[in-house]
């Protein structure tokens, strides 16, 4: 049997959406909770396939987890294990950070390389070479990285070449618990990045400059537990932000910090979309006259990778050229070929997609092929005539909490329905 998501479109959203928790921000501080001993209690988690997997590999290291609600309480007494497979590496990538927490606290760790996947080739150089300067013995075998510091990992002055996120959770995590001053220059700048970096405060360390390309950890000896809550999430909100926008409405998106957003709200008033910060959220207040956009992504605070495939949708039914490079991830247009089977118009050379507005999107059965790309296509779809039905939804219910209930709070008409693998076949083809 398989699951489909259904979707009537061509109805202008509006009402009230509340976003979950920042899956970018509950992983690496889930992972982050392996560096103490003690309980650590995390708030607003949102519902998502990503976080029971890292649940399942956090009890892999012997953590106990219990999550009741929206509420983590995570306790590691000791570490159990110092390994992960390919198979637990694979099914979320951000599993590899784990390196770092493994380091630092238990002086050794084997885990798989993640491997490249559907965005780009994803190399780990940066991590690696971290963690080496902070003293680790390091060597890669099999597809496995075998690191160890049996006398425990030493502070370091640390040049990123690229501001990787991971990377910067990887040492910030590590530095949080080796004694002594680490300096990360070239760092993330990312929300996600100061959120883990108050997380490892609430334990214990501390952290200077979270937030700006150089922070300074003071790590210590022992961290201890702490009661913190997530940042909401900035990606699923700019979703239903552009889902708004892709059907001319007006609508009120709460349960995070407009800030967060970066450039692209920038981006948005550019369109022609009036919208009101406010101290949780957005009113989107008119979205009824739009221009087409350039867009460019890169590190925070310009314009998120991970909003890319969602602007692309947007701009799919606004009239004019538009063009969207993608800066970050060389593979990132995995949505362009289903956006074409609705109808859209873009072109992609190397690193750009030229987007020519067509007046309406026709519903058409697509398949979404990570998290980005299937809620791109859920926004064509709402703002498709007629009926769309996304394939392969086990990618959204990685990112996005409660899409369905959501999506019907703003006055979408979307269900899912259930088939068996032949009419799916049949349907896909
Ligand atoms: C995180 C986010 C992802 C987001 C991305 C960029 C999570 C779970 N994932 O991914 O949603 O799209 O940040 O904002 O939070 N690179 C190297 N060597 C390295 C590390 C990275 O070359 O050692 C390259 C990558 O291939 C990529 C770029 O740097 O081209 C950005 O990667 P990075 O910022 O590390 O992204 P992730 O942490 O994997």
């Amino acid at each position: 049997m398989s699951e489909i998501i259904e979707i009537h479109g061509g109805k202008p959203l509006s009402g009230e959406v509340f976003v979950s928790g920042a899956k970018n921000a509950a992983l690496p501080i889930m992972l982050a909770s392996l560096l103490t001993g003690e309980e650590v209690v995390l708030r607003n988690v949102p519902n998502l396939t990503d976080v029971h997997l890292s649940i399942h590999l956090l009890e892999h290291f012997g953590s106990t987890v219990e999550l009741s609600r929206n509420t983590l309480r995570i306790q590691t007494p000791r570490l159990v294990a110092t390994e992960a497979s390919y198979s637990l590496v694979k099914a979320l990538r951000a599993s590899f950070w784990v390196l770092g927490p493994l380091l630092a606290r238990g002086g050794a760790a084997r885990v798989a390389l993640p491997g490249g996947d559907v965005i780009g080739a994803r190399p780990v150089d940066i991590h690696l070479e971290a963690l080496a300067q902070m003293g680790a013995d390091i060597n890669v075998k099999h597809g496995v990285v075998m690191a160890s510091a049996p006398q425990g990992l030493r502070p370091a002055e640390i040049d990123f070449r690229f501001p990787s996120v991971g990377a910067t959770h990887q040492v910030l995590m590590a530095a949080a618990r080796t004694p002594g001053r680490t300096v990360i220059r070239g760092a993330a700048r990312e929300p996600e990045v100061i959120a883990l970096a108050e997380f490892l405060v609430a334990i214990g360390a501390e952290i200077e400059g979270a937030g700006q390309s150089t922070i300074v950890v003071h790590g210590k000896e022992s961290l201890h537990g702490c009661d913190f809550h997530l940042i909401g999430d900035r990606i699923e909100a700019a979703t239903y932000i552009l889902a708004v926008i892709a059907t001319r409405g007006t609508a009120r998106i709460r349960g995070f910090d407009p800030v967060h957003l970066g450039a692209f709200l920038d981006l948005i008033s550019q369109m022609g979309v009036k919208v009101r910060n406010e101290a949780d959220g957005i009113t989107i207040i008119d979205s009824s006259s739009l221009h087409p956009v350039d867009a460019s992504t890169g590190p925070f605070p310009d314009f998120a990778t991970d909003i890319q495939a969602l602007l692309m949708a947007a701009t799919t039914v606004i009239d004019g050229k538009s063009s969207i490079s993608e800066q970050v991830f060389e593979g990132r247009f995995s949505h362009v070929s289903e956006l074409a089977r609705m109808g859209a118009q873009i072109s992609v050379e190397g690193r750009t997609a030229h987007i020519t507005g067509v007046p309406k999107l026709s519903g058409a059965f697509v398949e979404a092929r990570d998290i980005r790309a299937g809620a791109a296509l859920c926004i064509a779809g709402l703002a498709a005539e007629g009926l769309t039905q996304i394939a392969e939804p086990q990618h959204l219910r990685r990112g996005y909490a409660d899409l369905e209930q959501k999506l019907r709070a703003l006055g979408a008409r979307v269900g899912k329905k259930v088939t068996d693998a032949e009419d799916f076949m049949f349907s896909g083809c």
